[in-house]
């Protein structure tokens, strides 16, 4: 018997940092660089598809290079370990908690090792480059075919499955995420309204930290395989309730 039944943890670009790959809003990230507007919507894509398909083959280069770091593999380890459900929601479109080999996991905003045709809706892996010269090999038309990730304005993958989770989690985890962006950064408020604990992870307090009861904050290779660390050995019967009350006051 485990202290929490069921943990969701939703992770972000800075669980991903420390192993060279970019975040979106850190100064000079990603969103210093491109503006979002052309390169992660569909409407960027219609007006300048060499444009998109250089961003993200950009991406996918730097996400070749990348190996998972202490935070991915302690998440790893921490579903492997931990006796009771650990659902890892991420954000990011790299495949480092893979490489980890994290189990269950659900790319909410898609993956850049897979691609989409928007001709036919194919969705296949794929990790060479992307090009408008590219034949899907489904439908063999050319020049439809994008990375399968979730752009602004398009609806995450997996919602009904990730509400599921949230609403019947006894602790919801958030790792490396400015709480930005919607509906990631409605989790932990609905977590929290079903009566789960609620800890931020985080390198610098999150636009949500005050939805958080509990928050460390340091690099996450630091700070995540500590958490882990003591999830594991914490005895079953100590409820959080203790924790929350002393920080209730
Ligand atoms: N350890 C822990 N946290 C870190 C580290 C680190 N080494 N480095 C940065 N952070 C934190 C930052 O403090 C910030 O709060 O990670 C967060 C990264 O925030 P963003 O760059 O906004 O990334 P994210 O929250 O994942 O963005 C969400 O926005 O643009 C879209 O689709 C994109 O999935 C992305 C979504």
């Amino acid at each position: 018997m485990s202290r929490y039944e069921k943990i969701v943890i939703l992770t972000g670009a800075g669980l991903s940092a420390e192993s060279g790959l970019a975040t979106f809003r850190d100064s000079g990230g990603i969103w210093a660089q491109y503006d979002y507007r052309d390169v992660a919507t569909p409407e960027g894509f219609q007006r300048n598809p060499n444009l998109v398909y250089e961003f993200y083959n950009m991406r996918r280069r730097e996400g070749a290079k990348a190996t998972p770091n202490s935070a991915h593999k302690a998440l790893a380890r921490l579903q492997r370990e931990y006796s009771g459900e650990v659902v890892l929601v991420t954000q990011n479109i790299d495949n480092l908690l893979e490489q980890a080999d994290a189990q269950s996991l659900i790319h909410m905003h898609g993956k850049m090792t897979k691609m989409l045709c928007t001709n036919c809706d194919a969705r296949l892996p794929w990790t060479e480059e992307l090009s408008a010269e590219l034949k899907c090999p489904e439908c063999e038309l050319l020049g439809g075919m994008r990375p399968d990730v979730v752009w602004f304005g398009e609806v995450p993958y997996e919602m009904q499955d990730i509400a599921a989770a949230v609403g019947a989690c006894d602790l919801f985890i958030a790792i490396g995420t400015s709480g930005n962006v919607y509906p990631a950064a409605s989790f932990v408020a609905a977590a929290r309204e079903n009566g789960a604990h609620t800890v931020e992870l985080n390198l610098a307090p999150s636009d949500t930290t005050g939805y958080f009861a509990e928050h460390v904050h340091g690099p996450a290779t630091e700070i995540v395989p500590d958490y882990v660390e003591q999830l594991l050995n914490e005895p079953p019967n100590e409820g959080h309730l203790s924790k929350s009350v002393a920080i209730n006051g």
